[in-house]
């Protein structure tokens, strides 16, 4: 494909890097980042190379669920700066060629919000319809119970009015009714705010519950979301939703529209994250392996966002129980460890045992599968984790700048691991000089991934290796192939393959020197080491290597 599309289509190859503004920069010295301190970091983002910044939610909340209790959508929290923070902020990244999208976090506000302050002094109120409540808790099913920890039912009883409101999540935050006409104007009044403030999208938070609770006899749910991505790309064109949508690939696929690509952009693998963790955690490939076999096809202009761990809990919710405790077994086997039945408060590093090789392996699979990669701030340098924490704030740990922490001038307002995971021996400052390091080795996968739009763009097919431990697979777009192998066993292999079409091919490694030349009949042996990856770029033996991606004219 030609570059020009790689770029109105930014999305489809991009690399998305997660970040809490709280935790990654403090600029003026009261222990708490902001986004003076953020700014200050942008020229580190650019140039790790990640192409688009998420913020996580920046809004003026109580911080009972770490702002994902809004009280006012169109501000920022004024403990991380104001409102010219942010637009100076946007203005630096910009500058860099990074773009940024933001949480929208509109199923529900903080019960300290105006909006439901006034919805619960009176049934009459005029804004009493922008919650959901009704005369009786309606009767819950358990499982569908988020926080199990903290609630035992979606219902809360609100003793003034004498009747019971919806939460879908926690009881301080109360759903807001969006089949209520007026409720969605104010949403996509808040989409046009940040929009207008340089926002290229959202990342939308709990999308199932957003439209679960409106009622399909009167409006298709799914409208609303349709109704949003209109209004956005009215507005900008190449603006994007970002979906948490963490359901059964069959049941996914109508929040991208089916098959019209008109309602969230992108949603995140949940089903292939967890098979992932599957699969490392038995050396295996064949979990993952099957995922990317099922894995429907987004429709055109749409994509899977991968991970492998984000904010929350890595939750293991799709696995059966089986499944799930051989993951537990294997990376989280204290109870400590693990959080609502259900997933793992941990960090990657310290889930692999802070084994380079094994890590490195790990972030080499998430860049080259299809699909665009998301990294959650720190993953970069194998930030650790906090146990001492409460549930999930154990991830949500200061960004670690330098041996003496480097956060900013005052103690951190949250803790930092210890240990072989503390700032002395996990910092940016030391692996930007050590050319080992995992912060060199992200920042070249990132430049192979932009360089590879074949990963992102093109048709991926899982190949048959000839041992279960080796996931290998190629993405062919434009007449260009790319073949990658990963050893997720801590043993050395010789692996063979057959490579269709690739006759006489050169296969050139994008990761380290070397190549090998395909046999006729297509038939190779390729070599990895214990948790060993290989990149491979095939060529014709008339055309450079570097001619022969989907990105030059070469290919086809
Ligand atoms: C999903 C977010 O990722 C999580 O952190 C939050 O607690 C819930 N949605 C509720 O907003
Ligand atoms: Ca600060």
């Amino acid at each position: 494909m030609r570059p020009t599309y790689t770029s109105d289509l930014w999305w489809k190859n991009a690399v998305i890097y997660c970040l809490d503004v709280e935790t990654f920069k403090d600029g003026n010295g009261d222990g708490i980042g902001d986004f003076r301190g953020l700014t200050q970091e942008i020229d580190y983002l650019a140039g790790l190379g990640v192409t688009c910044l998420w913020l996580m939610p920046f809004y003026p909340t109580p911080g009972k669920d770490d702002g994902y209790d809004v009280t006012d959508f169109y501000s920022v929290d004024p403990r991380l700066g104001t409102l010219g923070d942010f637009v100076e902020f946007m203005r630096t990244a910009h500058d860099r060629g990074l773009r940024v999208i933001a949480d929208l976090v509109v199923n529900h506000t903080s019960d300290q919000h105006p909006w439901f302050l006034e919805a619960r002094s009176r049934r009459e109120s005029p804004l009493r319809d922008w919650y959901v409540w009704s005369d009786v808790p309606e009767p819950d099913d358990k499982s569908q119970i988020v926080f199990p920890d903290k609630e035992d039912s979606v219902w809360e009883f609100d003793e003034k009015t004498g009747q019971y409101y919806l939460h879908s999540f926690y009881r301080h935050q109360p759903d807001l009714n969006v089949a209520n006409p007026a409720v969605r104007d104010e949403i996509t009044r808040v989409l046009g705010f940040w929009m207008e403030l340089g926002l290229s999208g959202f990342r939308v938070d709990a999308v199932p519950f957003l439209i679960e609770n409106v009622d399909p006899e009167l409006a298709d749910p799914h409208d609303f979301l349709a109704d949003l991505r209109a209004f956005m790309t009215r507005r900008k064109g190449d603006s994007v939703l970002l979906g948490e949508v963490n359901v059964p690939y069959e049941d996914l696929v109508t929040y991208f529209g089916d098959g019209l690509g008109d309602q969230v952009t992108m949603c995140f693998d949940f089903i292939g994250m967890q098979r992932a963790w599957l699969s490392l955690a038995r050396g295996d490939a064949g979990p993952l392996a099957s995922a990317l076999r099922e894995r429907p096809k987004p429709p055109k202009d749409c994509q899977w966002a991968t991970f492998l761990r984000n904010h929350d809990e890595l939750t293991l919710d799709k696995l059966t129980e089986e499944e799930r405790q051989e993951v537990f077994r294997a990376f989280g086997p204290e109870k400590s460890m693990q959080v609502f039945g259900r997933g793992l408060r941990r960090r990657l590093p310290p889930m692999l045992g802070g084994d380079l090789r094994w890590i490195k392996m790990a972030y080499s699979l998430l860049f080259s599968l299809p699909g665009t990669p998301v990294l959650f701030y720190g993953e970069e340098i194998g930030l650790g984790e906090n146990l001492e924490a409460e549930g999930r704030m154990a991830v949500r740990v200061p960004m670690q700048w330098a041996p003496e922490g480097g956060f900013g001038r005052g103690e951190p307002e949250r803790t930092m691991p210890d240990g072989a995971f503390g700032p002395e021996r996990v910092n940016v400052a030391d692996q930007k000089r050590d050319p080992g390091s995992l912060l060199r080795w992200i920042q070249l996968l990132i430049e192979r991934y932009r360089e590879c739009p074949e990963l992102a763009w093109g048709s991926c097919t899982v190949l048959d290796a000839d041992h279960p431990a080796v996931l290998a697979h190629r993405c062919d777009a434009d007449g260009a192939t790319v073949v990658i192998l990963h050893n997720l066993s801590d043993t050395a292999r010789e692996v063979g393959l057959t490579l269709d079409g690739l006759d006489g091919c050169l296969l050139t490694d994008l990761l380290e020197d070397g190549t090998t030349r395909v046999p006729d009949g297509g038939r190779v042996s390729l070599h990895l080491g214990p948790h060993g990856c290989r990149w491979l770029r095939a060529s014709a033996p008339d055309v450079p290597p570097e001619d022969a991606s989907a990105k030059s004219e070469h290919s086809r």
